[in-house]
């Protein structure tokens, strides 16, 4: 039996952060296991963290859902995840090992017989495990289900550790509410069975290796930090593109919309890591304080009418395939005001910021998934040049290249070689791809792994959600009176009025 002391390694955690941490004895059980999310990212993520090593032996896997299965069947349902969607190559040996601690429980949310067998496979993996009664709940499944299920883990005695060396951790998805009401009802709930610091809330943007580096970026360098304000940036562009559809995903998303799905939580989270102040240390206090303080400076900035836009894919061709409009994707109603096209633009009420805009957009079906902070810097306030010499020079731009090509692009003017003097905007790239050797993991084992471990940092605390609500619910409104979002073709960069908004200032989106 593993215990405790083994893994607990002192010099590890404080000497070298960048020795990497392992786990100390715990097991996971996932609520919502034959969801997509967990087949695609969390139970690979499993395996992947395994496969590196940083799950301890002891570890211990329970599937909770409705469904007739022994341990074996669930077993079978997780190969079947890692060998489709793992990162690392399959090892037979650390497969095996896992493996050994898979176990399922068939039930009901409602049902306390359910519960109550959850909690003897619990207590029966402490004692032939070592799995310690440290224990964290993933619940992988729709908010509605949160009530009940908190509910029945506080009922079988399950939501609070036996004694002060052990603990019981919950990790909620989003949506965290649909608006701040319920999303503070929602909290409320949660709150009522899991002290705060027993609550992990996932956005996986901040598992990504690309936005910790704009930490590094920011504040491990002497480079940026200076001109990183109001008086030498114009204004910063944060665009999540991606080409899928929404085909399959209507239960979830009709009714939601891009702006409750992503700028809610990824695209605000991005902007106050980009607009934040420097933290006094990266203890997960320091960090959340200083993200706070952005949030609460920030704000949307109207007209919305001519500052927000708001549009739905319609059917087209794109990438040289046919694909459907939404109004046509199997489950949406015909009526349907959903929009998945959303752009909003926002002020940060702060002595860097006040006078800069962020602009934030996210789109299903746009020109290529592409996912990039772009901090547009001024022009400068004096060329000695004629002016054809830099008709072609554009703004200098930072640009934090967050996926898929992770990387960072800087874009400023040189001079075209030959006699003339032409200044012309050139890039230079940095791209993770080529600077290091190790893939990034992907952000799902970092946030399992931190949960594991109770490192919070990662994770948005009640008071950051409900800000974030706070920020949107104004547009929230305006578009709930504005009609129909505006139809954009498949493939291209969104809808007009996205367009528009830029324009009306004599800005224009990047082209990425
Ligand atoms: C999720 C959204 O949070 O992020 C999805 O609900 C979106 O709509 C997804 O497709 C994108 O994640 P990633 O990591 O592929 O950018």
């Amino acid at each position: 039996m593993t215990t405790t002391k083994q893994w607990a390694n002192p010099l590890r955690d404080e000497r070298d952060k960048r020795l990497p941490r392992i786990a100390g004895p715990c097991g996971l059980v996932i609520f919502g296991v034959t969801g997509d999310l967990s087949r695609k990212k969390l139970m690979p993520a499993i395996y992947d963290l395994s496969n590196r090593g940083l799950l301890p032996p002891g570890f211990s896997l329970v599937g909770f859902a409705r469904r007739d299965w022994a341990d074996q069947d669930f077993g079978q349902i997780v190969y079947e995840a890692v060998k489709q969607h793992a990162r690392t190559p399959f090892r037979e040996a650390v497969w095996d090992r896992l493996a050994e601690g898979f176990r399922f429980v068939p039930g009901t949310f409602d049902d306390d017989a359910s519960f109550d067998t959850l909690a003897t496979t619990i207590a029966d993996l402490d004692r032939e495990r070592g799995t310690s009664g440290n224990h964290a709940f993933y619940l992988s499944i729709p908010p509605s289900a949160f009530p009940v299920v908190t509910k029945q883990l506080a009922r079988a005695g399950l939501a609070t550790p036996a004694g002060p060396d052990e603990w019981r951790r919950v990790v909620i998805e989003k949506p965290f509410g649909h608006d701040l009401s319920s999303a503070v009802a929602l909290n409320k709930v949660v709150n009522k069975v899991f002290p705060e610091e027993s609550v992990f809330r996932i956005d996986h943007y901040l598992g990504k290796e690309t936005v910790q580096n704009l930490l590094a970026l920011r504040f491990a360098n002497q480079l940026f930090e200076p001109i990183w304000n109001s008086h030498y940036v114009d204004h910063v562009q944060i665009t999540m593109a991606e080409d899928i559809g929404l085909g399959g995903r209507a239960g979830y998303y009709d009714g939601i919309g891009a702006a409750r799905d992503v700028i809610q939580n990824h695209l605000l989270q991005l902007l106050a890591l980009t607009a934040m102040e420097e933290p006094v240390s990266f203890n997960p206090n320091a960090l959340r304080t200083e993200k706070i303080k952005v949030l609460e400076a920030t704000k949307p900035v109207g007209p919305f009418a001519e500052t927000t836009a708001r549009g739905q894919y319609l059917g087209g061709w794109q990438g040289g395939q046919k694909v459907l409009g939404l109004l046509q994707e199997e489950g949406f109603a015909k009526t349907s005001t959903t929009e998945t096209f959303a752009a909003i633009t926002l002020e940060v009420n702060t002595r860097r910021w006040a006078g800069v805009p962020f602009y934030l957009r996210t789109g299903k079906r746009l020109g290529r998934r592409v996912t990039e902070i772009a901090v547009v810097f001024k022009r400068a306030p004096h060329l000695p040049f004629d002016e054809t010499s830099t008709e072609e020079l554009g703004q200098n731009a930072l640009v934090v290249r967050v996926q898929p090509d992770e990387g960072m692009t800087m874009r400023f003017g040189s001079k075209v070689p030959g006699n003339a003097m032409e200044v012309r905007d050139v890039s230079m790239d940095f791209s993770y791809g080529h600077a290091f050797t190790e893939s990034s993991p992907e952000a799902y084992e970092r946030l399992i792994l931190d949960v594991l471990l109770g490192e919070p940092s990662l994770f948005p605390v009640n008071q950051e959600v409900e800000l974030s609500w706070e920020i949107l619910e104004p547009v929230l409104k305006y578009w709930k009176t504005a009609g129909k979002p505006e139809g954009y073709a498949a493939g291209t960069w969104g809808p007009e009025s996205a367009d528009k908004m830029m324009s009306r200032t004599g800005r224009h989106w990047r082209r990425p």
